[in-house]
């Protein structure tokens, strides 16, 4: 399980995360709803081990640092890629997978979610949508027990959004914990065990 305990995040001396407590277990689906600015982004970084907080401790199968990151697939609001490679390249280039599985995931994530027509285009020539998959694509190219995603369905049309909810099922199905945030119910929201809501860094619901 994912154990986030009494996580505290300051910028300055504002507070962005107020004291929160939360485990995802495996096979476990949350989502964080809340405003803009409720603190989403921050929880969920500081889970996945992207974020440091302030105080308050993360742990992953009861482990820590290298060991514990190496167990989750984190996909930020914010895409990140190498711009100038391709769709597949990108899916080797942040892959942690090696030889056959390598290239046996690498095509099965671009037949899930719809990326054949694209995949040997450069992501900087992608539409934003296009961008989203890939984003959740090169996230998912490892031996991960648990996945973050940060607003998987941010500029995705509604097709996509079955591809990724479809995706989503079968990892859960295989024992993943999934955590995501979304700002409103959406298509995943049945595939969800529970629904957590943010305002102001703190559990409202
Ligand atoms: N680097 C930073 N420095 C200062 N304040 C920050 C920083 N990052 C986030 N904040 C503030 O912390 C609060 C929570 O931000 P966060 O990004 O976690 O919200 P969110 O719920 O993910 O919002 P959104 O729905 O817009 O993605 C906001 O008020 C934001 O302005
Ligand atoms: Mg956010």
């Amino acid at each position: 399980m994912i154990e986030g305990k009494d996580l505290v995040k300051k910028y300055g001396s504002f507070l962005a995360a107020d004291h929160l407590t939360l485990t995802l277990n495996m096979g476990e689906s949350i989502v964080l709803l809340g405003a803009n600015g409720s603190g989403k982004s921050t929880l969920i970084s500081m889970l996945a081990l992207i974020m440091q907080p302030t105080s308050g401790e993360v742990t992953v199968d009861g482990l820590k640092g290298k060991a514990a990151k190496e167990k989750i697939a984190y996909a930020p609001q914010d895409v990140v890629l190498f711009e100038e490679l391709t769709v597949t390249e990108n899916l080797y280039a942040w892959s942690s997978l090696k030889g056959a599985e390598n290239k046996a995931r690498a095509e099965y994530l671009i037949a899930e979610l719809d990326m054949t027509a694209f995949q040997k285009k450069r992501v900087d020539r992608l539409s934003g949508g296009q961008r989203r998959r890939v984003n959740l694509a090169v996230a998912l190219m490892g031996n991960y027990s648990y996945i973050l995603l940060d607003e998987p369905l941010a500029g995705i049309d509604e097709y996509g959004a079955t591809c990724i909810e479809s995706l989503l099922k079968k990892e859960k199905s295989r024992g993943c914990g999934i955590l995501l945030t979304e700002h409103n119910p959406t298509i995943l929201m049945p595939l969800m065990d529970r629904k957590l809501k943010l305002d102001g860094g703190r559990f409202i619901e």
